[in-house]
Parts: C-alpha cells; structure tokens; sequence
C-alpha cells in the first residue's frame, strides 16, 4: 500500500512537478472551499471520491474531465459546478485525490 501511494505520488510529481503541489493546488482552485480530505463539506469528502473511483478503469482520466465539466447526482443532491479555470490542473487533482 505504501508503495502504491509513492508510486501515486510520484506520478503527480511528474505531471505537477512538485511533491506536494496537489493540496496547495486544491487550494489554490478553489476546492478546498467545497472539499476537504476527510470532513464532508458541500461536497464530499476527496476520501469519499477516491474510494468511489479507485479501481475503475481511466478513473484518473474520467475524474480530471469530470473537474472540468462538472458533476451531479454522484453523491447527493449538490451538483458540483464546472470548473473550467482548472482545466491545466485537472490531471495532478485528478491523480492526487485517488491516492487519498
Ligand atoms: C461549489 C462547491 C464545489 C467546488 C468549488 C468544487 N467541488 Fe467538486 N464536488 C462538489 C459536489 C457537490 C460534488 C458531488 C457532485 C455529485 O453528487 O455528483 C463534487 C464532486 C467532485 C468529484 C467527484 C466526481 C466523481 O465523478 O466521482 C471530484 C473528483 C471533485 N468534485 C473534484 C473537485 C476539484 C478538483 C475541485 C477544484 C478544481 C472541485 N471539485 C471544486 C462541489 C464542489
């Protein structure tokens, strides 16, 4: 499992170029507002995410155009508005909340 994680993290270093650029990157496109690794906000929790995606085929892939485009009717009854802006920064996000 650690080395899972590692081999996650060093993946997003490649794509982000920073180790820990993903949390700050969550921050600094506004996610962290609705999302938080382990409290529920208005959207749920990157835990929550990670364990609903994991193990799916081009679950990276799939949850970086989902950030972009947007989402409802996953996990309730918030959708989660696109977010265009972060378009750059959707893969790095994408690969970073899986490995939570
Ligand atoms: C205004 C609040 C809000 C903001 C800002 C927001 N989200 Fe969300 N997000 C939500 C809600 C609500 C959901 C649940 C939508 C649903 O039920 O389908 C969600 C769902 C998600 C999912 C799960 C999608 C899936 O298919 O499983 C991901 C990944 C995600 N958000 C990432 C992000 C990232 C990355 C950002 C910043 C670029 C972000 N969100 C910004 C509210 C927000």
């Amino acid at each position: 499992m650690k080395t899972l994680t590692a081999i996650a993290l060093a993946a997003s270093v490649l794509i982000s170029g920073s180790a820990f650029a993903s949390a700050d990157l969550a921050k600094k496109n506004g996610c962290a507002v609705c999302h938080d690794a382990t409290a529920k906000k208005m959207g749920p929790t990157w835990k929550d995410v990670a364990a609903k995606n994991k193990g799916q085929k081009d679950a990276e892939k799939m949850l970086a155009a989902t950030i972009v485009k947007g989402s409802k009717g996953k996990y309730g009854k918030i959708p989660m508005p696109p977010q265009a802006k972060a378009q750059a920064d959707a893969p790095a996000l994408a690969a970073w909340i899986l490995t939570q």
